[in-house]
């Protein structure tokens, strides 16, 4: 098992290894803290597979837990499902001594975090994330949100884990599209930080190196969080791909594609263009593409660029006049370049009417 540190405002240990979901009330304790009751949060998919599992792992350890489990998808990061949580968690008399367990992918993570941000003013939480996006990305970090109505995330607040458990092993039961979806976002850690990653997801076997590119991934969200917990600055970077991404998330009304897929569209999109317009090496895009189609991903769509512009529009990373543009200048190295709208439908070769 290995251990990283994260050095945010209040530090805590991100344990990756294979089968340490057994030992998850061990890892608890060793956290610090002295835990007698658990309220283990999942969905309908996740449940089945690991909720026992986890409950007996903590009972072991002498913390007692409860599950508390909704219906899987975003659909769940509702304020509807989180009131029943902090219903669920008054029946059962959770107190500020007490933690929640969030088991599962970003959606659990994220709606279980902020309930712990907020119920009874705030209460710990252990992140046990069992996607690849969830192991490498959400899960690290602090950010917690649910949804509203008018976008996704719109409510959320920065909550610090206690600690975050990742087991590797958890990922063998993962459908091929969430897989896939997973490596979007891992592709796109290679191509803002890390030649070496991307050059060991391209080149090697993912599977055999799976343990490895966890921890790598892990590793540059640690580096980019710890220079930027507040996402005011270097932590943009993680952006890449997802202005253009968002807009084709909200084309199809953020149901007719995943995630995964829009960010690699959008990785497609914004690289062609700027190695177009001298910024990123050339050869690039044509790198990226080749990568994201070893994972069935796609790397482009019908939808008119101008449609699309549209939408970034109203983007929540748009700042005034302007919008942060994250620029691969190539494989590995990435920056930061506030534009403003009429340069970014400039790069993009379209008119601004604005
Ligand atoms: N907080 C952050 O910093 C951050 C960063 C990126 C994304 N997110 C959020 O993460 C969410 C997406 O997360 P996700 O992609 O993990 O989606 P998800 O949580 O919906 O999981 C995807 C599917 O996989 C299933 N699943 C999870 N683990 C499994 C396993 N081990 N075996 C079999 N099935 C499993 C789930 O039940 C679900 O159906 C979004 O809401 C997004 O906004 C948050």
């Amino acid at each position: 098992m290995q251990t990283i540190k994260i050095n945010a405002s209040l530090p805590y240990d991100v344990f990756i290894g294979s089968g340490i979901l057994k030992n998850a009330g061990e890892i608890i304790k060793s956290c610090g803290k002295e835990i007698k009751r658990a309220v283990v949060v999942t969905d309908d998919i996740v449940g089945p597979l690991y909720a026992e599992q986890t409950q007996k792992a903590l009972n072991k350890s002498g913390i007692s837990a409860e599950l508390f489990m909704f219906p899987h998808g975003e659909a769940s990061k509702s304020h509807s499902v989180l009131i029943s949580l902090y219903e669920f968690l008054t029946e059962m008399q959770i107190t500020r001594a007490d933690i929640l367990v969030a088991l599962g992918g970003g959606v659990v993570g994220d709606l279980t975090g902020f309930a712990a941000a907020t119920y009874l003013r705030g209460i710990e939480v252990v992140q046990i994330p069992t996607t690849l996006l969830a192991q490498t990305d959400s899960s690290i970090g602090g950010k917690t949100a649910v949804d509203i109505r008018n976008g996704k995330n719109l409510v959320g607040a920065f909550k610090q884990p206690l600690c975050v458990i990742a087991d590797i092993g958890t990922l063998k039961t993962l459908d091929r599209q969430t897989f896939s979806d997973g490596m979007s976002e891992i592709i796109k850690y290679g191509c803002i930080k890390s030649r070496e990653l991307f050059e060991l997801i391209n080149d090697g076997n993912v599977d055999e190196n799976i343990e490895k590119i966890v921890s790598e991934c892990v590793k540059i969200k640690k580096s980019v969080c710890e220079a930027d917990e507040q996402d005011k600055g270097e932590r943009m970077l993680l952006n890449f791909g997802h202005t253009l991404g968002h807009a084709i998330e909200r084309y199809y009304d953020f149901t007719g594609i995943t995630h995964g897929s829009a960010v690699a569209i959008g990785m497609c999109l914004i690289s062609a263009k700027t190695e177009k317009a001298g910024l990123t090496k050339k050869g690039t895009t044509e790198r990226i593409i080749s990568c994201l189609k070893k994972f069935d991903l796609p790397v482009s769509t019908d939808i008119e660029i101008k449609q699309l512009l549209g939408f970034c529009l109203n983007d929540k990373k748009r700042s005034g006049d302007s919008l942060n543009l994250i620029v691969v200048n190539e494989i590995g190295k990435s920056e930061i370049r506030k534009v403003t709208i009429k340069q970014f439908y400039d790069l993009m070769e379209e008119k601004y009417e604005g």
